[in-house]
């Protein structure tokens, strides 16, 4: 349990934030000051923003910072010090890998937004964490994880992870020719930094998400199913043996779900105006268009085969999504490069964080020689 591993003397929970600079870090940090009864920050890392971080330390009375030029072993640290109870990994990418291993390795609670650390290295985190010591953030983790409270996993008949569809829901590929980074960060629902705006309007996060998926709750493949929600509304659903479905709903804002994964196993008063049905309107529900956004197909696919391929997947795509941003390649070559990336990758058993490490750098490398980098 979460509580086993806090000092006695202490109630409150003792939190590092990796990322705290970011989208989730920062909103992390706003669930933090509403509850500063409960939650204190007792350690922060950023990677370039140094000004933001400093101030943050300031107003927290942080002692214990590390920035990206520090490495990655100054973040393994922060992770590891006696008064930490719970890491919130808010790390952008497979850069976050490491830290959540570290983590889960030193016994403390894993509340995690990270998602590519499970994509990439779920193999060797799974083994390592419990039902009360890694807490997705990840909004439709964080409603699959509500709606299996209580409940039997031997009835569950599958997982149903919503998605908004993105920006450019609805459209076929003529017309994704020539999205410009601008179109693709302007996403309908969620306000989120920049990898995974990119990574929502091509449909690969969710493809991540279902790769999370399926190692958080021990999921077949067959058996999570994708459903475009428009609205965001709902978060995710799970279908029981009986035919039985639960939902879980909410206002779309990140900080319910990070402040379940800080509260659990209490629930707090809510950060933000609740869902008013009388106004919500109608609730849409569509097939996701895999055949537009391959990126689905194309994580899917390679969660279904397991072992190195999704690290191989996870790290093309980084370098794809970051050339995009960059104005480096077209929008449509962003699948083209997993794609070509994946067909090259000779797949392994995954064995150890070195080994992912070297899949990882091999497949950035190839993807960059066939972005022309
Ligand atoms: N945003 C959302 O609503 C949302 C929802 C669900 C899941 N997630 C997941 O949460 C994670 C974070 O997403 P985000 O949107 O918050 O990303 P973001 O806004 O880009 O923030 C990333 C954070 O990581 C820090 N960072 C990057 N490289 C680092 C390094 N080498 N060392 C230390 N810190 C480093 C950044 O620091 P600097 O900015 O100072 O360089 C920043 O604080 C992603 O895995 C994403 O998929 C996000």
């Amino acid at each position: 349990m979460a509580s086993d591993l806090m000092d006695p003397a202490s109630p409150k929970k003792r939190i590092a934030v990796l990322g705290s600079t970011g989208s989730i870090g920062t909103q992390t940090l706003d669930v933090v000051r509403r509850h500063a009864d409960r939650l204190e920050l007792v350690a922060l890392a950023a990677g370039t923003r140094v000004e933001v971080l400093a101030h943050q330390a300031r107003e927290f009375g942080v002692r214990h910072v590390a920035t990206g030029a520090d490495g990655p072993e100054a973040l393994c640290s922060l992770v590891q010090l006696p008064e930490v109870d719970v890491v919130v990994n808010a790390l952008v990418g497979a850069a976050g890998l490491k830290a959540s291993h570290e983590t889960l390795k030193a016994g403390k609670v894993l509340a995690l937004a990270n998602k590519e650390s499970l994509v990439v290295g779920g193999d060797l985190l799974m083994p390592l964490a419990s039902h009360d010591t890694l807490l997705p953030i990840d909004s439709e983790h964080g409603a699959l994880y509500q709606c299996l409270l209580g409940e039997d996993r031997n009835e569950v008949s599958r997982l149903w992870v919503t998605a908004s569809g993105g920006p450019f829901r609805g459209k076929g590929i003529s017309k994704l020719r020539d999205i410009k980074p601008e179109d693709a960060l302007a996403h309908p629902t969620w306000n989120m930094g920049k990898k995974i705006s990119v990574d929502s309007s091509t449909l690969m996060n969710k493809g991540l998400e279902v790769i999370e998926a399926h190692h958080l709750f021990a999921m077949d493949y067959d058996r999570i199913k994708v459903v475009v929600q428009p609205q965001s509304a709902i978060h995710s659903m799970v279908e029981f043996k009986d035919g039985s479905v639960k939902a879980h709903l909410g206002t779309t804002d990140m900080r319910i779900p990070i402040q379940f994964a800080l509260s659990y196993p209490q629930r707090w008063e809510a950060p933000v105006p609740p869902l008013d049905f009388s106004t919500l309107g109608s609730l849409g529900f569509e097939a996701p268009d895999r055949h537009t956004f391959r990126c689905l197909a194309l994580a899917e696919e390679a969660g279904r085969a397991g072992g190195t391929l999704p690290c191989a997947m996870n790290a093309a795509n980084e370098v794809a999504v970051a050339a995009f941003l960059a104005g480096e390649c077209g929008f449509l070559q962003i699948a083209s490069c997993v794609e070509a990336v994946m067909e090259g990758h000779v797949k392994e058993r995954v064995e150890s964080i070195e080994q992912l490490e070297a899949v990882d750098a091999q497949a950035r490398m190839h993807a960059r020689r066939l972005l022309g980098g």
